[in-house]
């Protein structure tokens, strides 16, 4: 790991300071306990504070307004996105050297590698997440996630949906996409469950250890795999990447490449797509029943008509968004909300400010699966990065919803339990989920 270039994840190189003249906040951080059981209230008091302000905590530059994040992500020569993947605070030093083994050296590929080579590698993922994948994987969806249900119901209620369903199923399903052998399931979702700390948290050193030896070794096992299938291919995503490489291997014929795909790049884009995959369709599917099922009209509207099931998903990406922010760096001086950014500022970019913003949403802080206009909101990202696994994440996520209405219409959740999220600046789904039904 280093502090430049295209690697994977960069380890932050210094203390950041508060731009000249940008309002400072001391207090706030994501990471405060009030703001991780309920971003909203305060969320929407700092915008109304100060649209775009320092964070002491966090050491970014917080934006708030829908207007500014869309501009954001709309001009990536001013706003890079090299950043999303690092650690925010600085490692302990044997999770540094950890990560610091040779062989540790996945490359920034999708959601952090800057143009052109962003968009060379994109022409290739893009594949993976076509037309005719997702309906090749919807009956494997269907089955599964009939399956996990069926298991559930069988045992009885009340059920812990997290453990029962809403974690296993989006692993499984970005597993099978990139190929990944079912024996290996349990192995790999050890690995990857910490990333969220490691990337977006402030985990301790003892935990910066455990995390960085789960992620040598799900690297090394994604090298391993990946040369498993370059000796014989099967159909999948890994499959159809290896075959763009030997087409076309990119920077490995010519490092200036306009086209192609090198092998280094087809190993690191397993790396990153197995956590980006699953994480956040977890936490879309346990907020999906947060959101309905305490509301007994929208739940029973879904109930009696189930083709709603797509507008309740696009309303829960809005109102309770699995991912509530996301990072940018500045590349030049420039100028934001009125606030002067020199070169190299770090912007956390608020989703759960902009998705309940009054000017862009009537009434924003009611949850309405028949909002016009929903799709407006920005939990996906927008422009060139725009998330890859959008239709994806809401196909598993209606799959598993119309399951729930048809088989469990008396479904509601447990009275009286509190819902804890794991502490990080970006993801957000609760831990555990009670649910009970009549038999
Ligand atoms: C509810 C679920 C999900 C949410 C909320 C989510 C959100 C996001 C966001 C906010 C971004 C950054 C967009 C930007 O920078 O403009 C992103 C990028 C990305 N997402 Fe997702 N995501 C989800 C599910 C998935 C799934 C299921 C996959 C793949 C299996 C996936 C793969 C990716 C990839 C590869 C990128 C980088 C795209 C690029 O840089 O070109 N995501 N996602």
């Amino acid at each position: 790991m280093t502090t430049s270039g295209n690697t994977y994840h960069r380890a932050p190189d210094s203390v950041a300071e508060a731009p000249v003249g940008c309002p400072v906040n001391r207090t706030w951080s994501p990471l405060n306990d009030d703001y991780l059981n309920d971003p909203y209230p305060i969320a929407h008091q700092l915008r109304e504070q100060h649209p775009v302000f320092w964070s002491e905590a966090l050491g970014h530059v917080v934006v708030t307004e829908m207007s500014d994040i869309e501009y954001v992500f709309t001009n990536p020569e001013l706003f890079a996105s090299t950043n999303v993947q690092d650690p925010i605070y600085p490692l302990c030093a044997q999770a540094t050297e950890l990560l610091g083994a040779p062989d540790f050296d996945p490359v920034a590929v999708m959601s952090n590698r800057p143009e052109p080579d962003h968009a060379r590698i994109r022409v290739y993922t893009r594949r993976g997440f076509s037309k005719r994948r997702l309906q090749s994987l919807e009956s494997y969806m269907q089955a599964r996630a009939a399956r996990l249900l069926d298991q559930m119901i069988a045992a009885g209620s009340p059920a812990e949906y997290v453990g029962a369903v809403a974690f296993p199923l989006p692993a499984e399903i970005v597993f099978r996409l990139i190929g990944f052998p079912k024996s290996d399931d349990a192995m790999i979702k050890r690995w990857c469950v910490n990333r969220r700390a490691f990337s977006w948290g402030k985990p301790s050193d003892a935990e910066q250890v455990q995390i960085a030896k789960g992620m040598l070794d799900y690297w090394r096992y994604c090298r391993r795999f990946v040369a498993s299938r370059r000796e014989e291919r099967g159909d999948d995503f890994t499959s159809e990447l290896l075959d763009a490489w030997e087409v076309d291997p990119g920077p490995e014929r010519d490092p200036g490449a306009t086209t192609g795909i090198s092998y280094r790049e087809v190993e690191s884009v397993v790396y990153g797509i197995s956590f980006a995959g699953h994480d956040p369709v977890t936490a879309l599917l346990c907020n999906t029943l947060r959101c309905l099922l305490p509301r007994r009209d929208q739940w029973r509207a879904v109930v009696d008509d189930p083709s709603l099931a797509a507008q309740a998903i696009d309303e829960t990406s809005r109102f309770e968004s699995s991912q509530i922010s996301w990072r940018r760096v500045t590349t030049k001086d420039t100028t934001l909300g009125g606030v002067d950014l020199p070169a190299g500022t770090t912007l956390f970019l608020n989703f759960a400010s902009a998705n309940r913003q009054p000017e862009r949403f009537a009434d924003p802080d009611t949850f309405d699966i028949n909002r016009s206009g929903v799709n407006q909101n920005i939990s996906f990202g927008k422009g060139i990065h725009f998330c890859l696994g959008a239709g994806l994440a809401k196909m598993e996520a209606r799959i598993a919803l119309e399951l729930l209405v048809e088989r469990i219409p008396s479904l509601r959740l447990v009275d009286g339990q509190e819902f804890s999220y794991f502490p990080n600046i970006t993801f957000r789904g609760p831990d555990a989920v009670h649910i009970e039904w009549d038999d």
